[in-house]
């Protein structure tokens, strides 16, 4: 039983980085779960046939839960209102939705660039609606910062999204040509991007003990875990990927950054299953 528990929270918490795996037989299933939704257009294209899809259907109910228990320690965010109001109006199949149209292969960048906004309209209104009807706060904390078209540019905020930007490119996580990884031309001869990357990092970290812990896994299993994933750059790894979704960029180049990275993590996995199973 705590291994089935374990291992839930495990796609969850996985699930909840990257939210839509990049491989084609989950993409389809997903597609065809939107599509039941009417939340996409019957002729919208499968990379393949779609088959077994009752995993994807269980990820995706896991994935809500997940998800949504960001919301419990926000302030200002009226929990349990929010979470009964985005569950009724779809939000996360939304959000899945978007990385479906941004990884189409058919699609053309029109088409891509116009599905996507219309998308994004559709959460902003959803998410606009919540808050009035919870009495919440209508900025959500910064948890939809980019579906709110909100730029937090506060000082720490610049040098945030700077030092994970730069760091993720310098690592060789996010390749994209001729960026400004300092687009507000702010100094930064003082900032210490170690320390706040570490820093970050420290907080992934804090927030997956918390998680498994939570579930019950031993600290010996929850150790391995923790000591694998950093093997394998999981927690820089995270940090490029949510990178990717603070700084401006064309579509195509976002889809392509985050299929490598959603690889990366996938591959970054299968190291810690050894930990689920040894007994100790
Ligand atoms: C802006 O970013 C900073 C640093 O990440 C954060 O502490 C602050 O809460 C953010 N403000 C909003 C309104 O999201
Ligand atoms: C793990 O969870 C247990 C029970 O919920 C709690 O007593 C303990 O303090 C937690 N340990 C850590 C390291 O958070
Ligand atoms: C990850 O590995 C690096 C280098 O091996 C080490 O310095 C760091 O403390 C490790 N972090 C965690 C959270 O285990």
């Amino acid at each position: 039983m705590k291994f089935a528990v374990g291992f839930l929270s495990l796609i969850v918490i996985i699930f909840q980085v990257k939210c839509v795996s990049a491989e084609d037989e989950s993409q389809a299933c997903m597609i065809k779960i939107l599509k039941e939704k009417e939340l996409l257009n019957e002729d919208f294209s499968y990379p393949r046939q779609p088959t077994r899809c009752f995993l994807a259907a269980i990820i995706i109910t896991a994935m809500e839960d997940g998800f949504y228990s960001k919301f419990d320690n926000e302030e200002g965010i009226n929990a349990d209102c929010v979470k009964s109001e985005l569950k009724k109006k779809n939000l996360v199949y939304h959000l899945i939705k978007k990385d479906i149209i941004e990884s189409s292969k058919t699609l053309s960048e029109e088409e891509i660039k116009s599905l996507l906004n219309e998308n994004k309209e559709t959460m902003k209104s959803i998410l606009n609606s919540a808050a009035k009807a919870c009495k919440s706060d209508d900025k959500w904390g910064g948890i939809f910062d980019d579906v709110l078209d909100i730029k937090n540019t506060t000082h720490a905020a610049l040098e945030s999204n700077y030092c994970c930007l730069k760091t993720s490119i310098d690592k060789n996580l996010i390749k994209i040509e001729n960026i400004d990884v300092n687009p507000y031309n702010f100094d930064t001869s003082n900032v210490d991007c170690n320390a706040i990357i570490e820093n970050k990092k420290n907080d992934i970290v804090r927030k997956f003990r918390a998680k498994y812990n939570e579930s019950g896994l031993s600290q010996n299993k929850i150790n391995c875990i923790v000591n694998n994933l950093n093997e394998s750059n999981f927690f820089d790894t995270t940090i490029a990927l949510k990178t990717l979704e603070k700084i401006d960029l064309e579509p195509f180049v976002r889809a392509e950054n985050k299929r490598k990275l959603s690889n990366k993590i996938e591959a970054g996995i299968t190291g810690i299953f050894s930990c689920m199973i040894e007994n100790y």
